[in-house]
């Protein structure tokens, strides 16, 4: 007899990070699609694109609040779980993306980038999925906590310490969570993007083609796989659904065989 089930749980209410562009914009709009009022969060300076997302998201007849802030800050985190809850009425899934890069050779490793990098890809993680946990054990009605890795959180590649470091972790905070919320219902789950076509991807060393030097980080060729974010919300679209509650503590590559474990 299994200890959990679809009917454990009844998604109403999401958070995503880093909600302004790229993929987290993706995934706030295809929650709102599958039935979700959605909280969008990015950092200050982006408030004015945030705007935009919560009028497509209301636009679909779902409510949407913005509430900025750095995920890397706790008190930031405390007041968006807090704020979401007062003005949604709750939290079901918890869309930690929000994340930054850099790459470089070892000589311009510097132990400031480090810090940040793994300030926001990591501590940023560690904290939404503390606070949303906190709240879906309180509400008693299960949860998703859901996370951006990586393939580079999967292989480490050349030129990428830092972010490959951060992502690695980010797995390993998700199984630890993953084991330690079982009994509450609430599932922890990464996805794990190739290249996916967005500002972070873009680099002045492309050339032609967008993403051209990720994708040689990867030693692939220019003409490897690649794909729009909406690729990747709609894998985080499945696994915030009931139906998902079976998929727990694992990383979901989303790469199109670019990383093949
Ligand atoms: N694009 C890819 O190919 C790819 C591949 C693998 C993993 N990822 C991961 O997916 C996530 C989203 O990537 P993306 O390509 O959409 O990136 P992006 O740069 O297009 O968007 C990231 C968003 O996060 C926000 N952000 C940055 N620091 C923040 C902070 N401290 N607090 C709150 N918001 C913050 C940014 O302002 C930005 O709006 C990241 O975690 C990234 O590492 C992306």
């Amino acid at each position: 007899m299994s200890n959990t089930s679809i009917a454990d749980y009844t998604p109403t209410v999401a958070i995503v990070t880093g909600a302004a562009k790229g993929i987290g914009r993706a995934i706030a709009l295809r929650l709102a699609d599958d039935g979700f009022n959605v909280a969008v969060n990015d950092i200050p300076a982006e408030q004015q694109n945030l705007e935009v997302v919560a009028g497509l998201i209301r636009e679909k007849g779902r409510q949407a609040v913005v509430i900025t802030g750095d995920v890397s800050v706790e008190a930031d985190v405390e007041k968006l779980v807090a704020q979401t809850v007062e003005d949604l009425g709750g939290l079901d899934a918890m869309i930690a993306n929000a994340g930054i890069g850099a790459a470089g050779p070892l000589s311009y490793l510097d132990v400031e980038q480090f810090d940040r990098i793994l300030a926001v890809n990591v501590r940023g993680v560690m904290l939404c999925y503390k606070h949303a946990a906190k709240q879906m054990i309180s509400q008693n009605r299960g949860g998703r906590l859901i996370a951006a890795s990586s393939i580079f959180g999967k292989k480490g590649v050349k030129y990428c310490q830092a972010y490959c470091a951060s992502k690695f972790a980010v797995r390993g905070l998700s199984q630890s969570f993953a084991e330690e919320l079982l009994p509450h219902k609430i599932t922890v789950n990464t996805y794990a993007p190739g290249v996916i076509r967005t500002d972070m991807t873009k680099s002045d060393k492309d050339g032609d083609k967008h993403g051209s030097f990720v994708k040689s980080l990867f030693t692939a060729k220019e003409d490897a796989p690649d794909a729009d974010p909406e690729v990747v919300a709609s894998l985080v679209s499945y696994l915030c659904k009931p139906e998902a509650y079976f998929i727990n503590g694992q990383s979901m590559s989303v790469c199109g065989g670019l990383f093949i474990a």
